[in-house]
C-alpha cells in the first residue's frame, strides 16, 4: 500500500476516535478497515457501564463492514490515546481483536498500521501480531 493510502487510512482513524464513548476509561480509539474493494469502514471503542461489554475500536469497525457484507479485507489504521491527548503513543490491537481479524483475513497479506500521527506510523501483518493463532483453517 502507498503512503498516500495509508495517511489517508491513518487521518479515518482519528475522525472515527472523535466517536469513542469512553466514560469509564476515558481512553479513545479509532480505527478504519480498508476493504479489498477500497471501501472504509470506521470504528470507535464503546464502553458500557458493565464493563465486559465493552467493545475495541477494531471490533467496531470489523463488525460494522461483516455486517454490511464485506469478507475481504487490506488494513485496518489504529490510533488510541487518554482523552485529552494531543500526542498520540502506539496502540496495538487487544488480542481478541487480533482473533477477530484472523476469522477474516489472511495472516500473513492483512496490514496493521498503528499510528502516533498521520506521518508517523508502524506497519505489521497480521502474523507479526498473532503468531501461531487458531483460526477457521483449524477447524477442516
Ligand atoms: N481499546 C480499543 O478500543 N482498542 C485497542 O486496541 C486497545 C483498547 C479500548 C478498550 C477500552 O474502551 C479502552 O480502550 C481502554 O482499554
Amino acid at each position: 500500500m502507498n503512503n498516500e493510502r495509508i495517511e489517508t487510512l491513518i487521518e479515518e482513524a482519528f475522525a472515527a476516535r472523535k466517536m469513542a464513548y469512553t466514560p469509564y476509561s476515558h481512553f479513545q480509539v479509532g480505527a478504519a478497515l480498508l476493504t479489498e474493494k477500497g471501501g472504509i469502514y470506521r470504528g470507535c471503542n464503546i464502553e458500557n457501564a458493565a464493563y465486559t461489554p465493552t467493545n475495541c475500536a477494531e471490533r467496531t469497525a470489523f463488525f460494522k463492514a461483516v455486517s454490511e457484507g464485506e469478507r475481504s479485507f487490506t488494513a485496518i489504521a489504529v490510533v488510541g490515546g487518554p482523552e485529552e491527548a494531543s500526542e498520540f503513543d502506539w496502540c496495538a490491537p487487544c488480542g481478541v481483536c487480533r482473533q477477530v481479524m484472523k476469522e477474516f483475513c489472511h495472516e500473513d497479506a492483512f496490514q496493521i498500521i498503528l499510528a502516533r500521527s498521520v506521518k508517523e506510523y508502524k506497519v505489521y501483518t497480521l502474523a507479526e501480531l498473532l503468531p501461531m493463532g487458531f483460526g477457521p483453517d483449524n477447524l477442516q
